[in-house]
């Protein structure tokens, strides 16, 4: 694993020359469903597809590109991951986070996680961003246990203590970019569930009984392999549908991509104001 990682570090590299040109260590972004709208507005990028770096699955799920960009947003350097990887499409948690680990290589040293996600607080409404101020996660271990758990892909020990997933200054900025905006921003717990089904209503019930506020089928792996090579992380939500006991949570994935882009400005302004806030040197 470290020598592929060696190897997909120098192709990036190689692919995308304008990292060893950046002055300062750049913020990493993942856009999740329906986001990959962010990535038109970083400023003179280089495109790397996933396919190109060896050792990297293809992303292949409707509204996930499957590529690197590398270039500048608000003058800052910006290396952005346009779809991400899902346990649903079949492949391991260690697929699913080793261009994470390629980000953290390249010298990311703050991550966005972007993602969209079902509702199941009732004080959400469809459209709205929250920040993942904890979560839990049924895709790897504790109560969805795999038969055979797969710790390859984190290279931390086990029994290890929770990593800190929220950063506390990065969450500060998201916040007061909410306030300058006057757009709301909520704080919950994020459920990551394998899918690739939306819950039941029995389920949607049972999740918010455990204290979920979101569900959704992704972000958590992502989190904790970045903060576990020490990147500072944030994730972020778009509330794509209500997935209340009440309000059948048969959102049709057409449905959730149109949601997204129109949360899509709120969650710019929030990727701009961290861009804009790190290494001011
Ligand atoms: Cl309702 N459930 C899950 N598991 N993932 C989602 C979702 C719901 N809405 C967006 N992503």
């Amino acid at each position: 694993e470290d020598e592929l990682r060696s190897a997909q570090i120098a192709e990036l590299r190689k692919r995308a020359p304008i990292l060893d040109d950046f002055s300062s260590r750049p913020l990493g972004v993942i856009l999740g469903s329906g986001l990959g709208g962010l990535a038109d507005s970083i400023e003179s990028p280089v495109t790397v597809s996933y396919r190109e770096i060896p050792g990297l699955a293809g992303s292949t799920a409707a509204g996930h590109r499957g590529e690197f960009l590398v270039g500048f947003l608000e003058s800052r350097p910006i290396v952005a991951m346009a779809g991400r990887l899902h346990t649903y499409e079949g492949h391991a948690i260690a697929d699913v986070t080793r261009p994470v680990a390629l980000m953290a290589g390249v010298g990311v040293d703050r991550l966005l996680v972007s993602c969209a996600a079902g509702g199941l607080n009732p004080s959400y409404s469809v459209g709205d961003l929250v920040i993942l101020s904890d979560h839990s996660s049924w895709l790897h271990g504790k109560l969805g246990a795999l038969p055979q758990p797969d710790l390859s892909w984190a290279d931390v020990p086990t029994f290890r203590r929770s990593l800190q997933t929220c950063d506390v200054e990065l969450h500060r900025i998201a916040k007061e970019t909410a306030r300058q905006n006057s757009f709301d921003l909520h704080r919950g717990m994020y459920l990551a569930v394998t899918g690739p089904n939306y819950e039941t209503r029995a389920e949607c019930r049972m999740m918010r009984r455990l204290g979920a506020d979101l569900v959704g089928m992704s972000t958590v792996p992502e989190l904790l392999l970045a903060a576990s090579k020490g990147v500072r992380t944030l994730g972020i939500a778009v509330v794509t549908n209500l997935a209340l006991p009440d309000a059948p949570a048969t959102a049709d994935h057409e449905e959730v991509l149109d949601v997204c882009g129109q949360a899509a400005d709120r969650l710019q302004q929030i990727v701009r104001a961290i861009a804009l806030d790190g290494n001011r040197s």
